[in-house]
């Protein structure tokens, strides 16, 4: 087995999604030799995502390092796609839109008041508004709205054209892309990982590999499972509209609770809608199903109604890697030059920066920034 790479490069990043791609392109902007090993870079979790960033949206009782952890990627967000614009010569259309959040029904009401107050006192920025100051933000709500709130810093970035930028960020930066699967890990005799193995059997030696294979960081070989945090598929069912861009029906995103399921609706510049998402926990079950789409597009056309004369463009499903307290998973592994970056589950598009910030400095030899440092791998083991 020999390896197509010229030398053993400082690290191989397992897995191009947008948490690989990150890392790997600023690591390479480090001055690092990076290579991605992803048979389809890009189309993972976050292909499929709706590319909120929503550090108040998302914030939940217990989860205040998280919210943390969320409150500092969200400032990130920013230089990152500056800087990745730059590189790619590519948009990846940030846009600091904020979001209203919708209660249908009067318990629905209960429900969001009641966390608003949490988020505030987290530092999150979470107003409470009337029916008619929501119906003022989004002229398109339904009538029989009861109210909500306002959360002026959750944004968003389109996913694709993301994931699309870094891509090209990397190509332009000098990562080698390698279009194979990643099989196992090889072990050295003195208990570290010097390299991945391929389907194809080829071996890629390196000085240091970060597994970032989302929901399937558990499934490489040659790692004992004790080494590895317990990730797991979640699934989401998710839908793409297409309206007039001449024309939007909202401007900014929109969370509904409806009947205690919520859901969201997140305006594209270019006239598209998403529509997301259910969670289940269902294992690797991608399959499209019927009632889910159903009962989606059902919920956010309680909370949009214009969303009758969308075109439907797309249904589709997707594998949040979730872990057992929402939190990802970013440092060394007990193997030495093993490291992981994973368990994004919902948030994976917003953590991409900070995390690629933390492997960054984890290859560099130094310690990850302290917001980031409860979330080491070894945690849940
Ligand atoms: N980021 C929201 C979701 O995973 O559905």
């Amino acid at each position: 087995m020999t390896s197509p790479l010229g030398s053993v490069p400082d690290a191989i990043i397992v897995g191009g999604g947008v948490i690989g791609l990150s890392a790997a392109w600023l690591a390479a902007r480090a001055g690092m030799r990076v290579s991605v090993v992803d048979p389809a870079p890009g189309r993972g979790a976050a292909w499929v995502a709706a590319g909120m960033l929503a550090p108040a949206g998302e914030a939940a009782y217990g989860e205040e390092a998280l919210t943390r952890l969320h409150l500092a990627a969200a400032a990130r967000w920013p230089s990152f796609a500056a800087d990745l614009e730059e590189a790619a010569q590519d948009q990846v259309c940030y846009r600091a839109c904020g979001t209203v959040a919708v209660a249908i029904d009067a318990s629905d009401r209960t429900a969001l008041e009641d966390v608003l107050e949490f988020k505030r006192s987290l530092g999150l920025r979470a107003d409470p508004l009337s029916a008619s100051e929501c119906r003022r933000l989004v002229p398109a709500l339904a009538p029989g709205i009861r109210g909500g709130a306002v959360f002026p810093d959750d944004h968003q970035v389109d996913n694709r054209r993301l994931v699309t930028a870094l891509i090209e960020a990397c190509r332009r930066s000098g990562v080698e892309m390698v279009s194979e699967e990643a099989s196992a890990l090889r072990r050295t005799p003195t208990g570290g990982v010097d390299g991945v193995e391929l389907r194809d059997h080829r071996f890629l030696p390196a000085g240091a590999v970060v597994l970032a294979m989302g929901w399937r960081t558990r499934t490489i070989g040659g790692v004992p499972p004790e080494v590895l945090p317990p990730v797991r598929p979640v699934k989401g069912h998710i839908l793409r509209l297409r309206g007039d861009p001449a024309e939007p029906l909202l401007e900014r995103t929109v969370r509904a609770l409806v009947h205690g399921r919520s859901c969201y609706l997140v305006p594209r510049l270019d006239g598209s809608l998403v529509v997301g998402a259910t969670v289940e926990e269902r294992g690797s079950d991608e399959r499209l199903q019927a009632g889910a789409v159903h009962a989606l597009l059902d919920d956010a056309r309680q909370a949009v109604p214009g969303l009758d004369e969308l075109e439907l463009e797309e249904c589709a499903t997707g594998l949040r890697p979730g872990s057992p307290d929402n939190a990802p998973f970013v440092g060394w592994t007990s193997l030495e030059r093993l490291a992981v970056a994973t368990g994004h589950y919902r948030n994976g598009v917003l953590l991409a920066p900070v995390t690629a910030d933390g492997v960054v400095a984890l290859l560099a030899g130094a310690d990850v920034a302290p917001v980031l440092a409860p979330f080491s791998p070894d945690r849940c083991l």
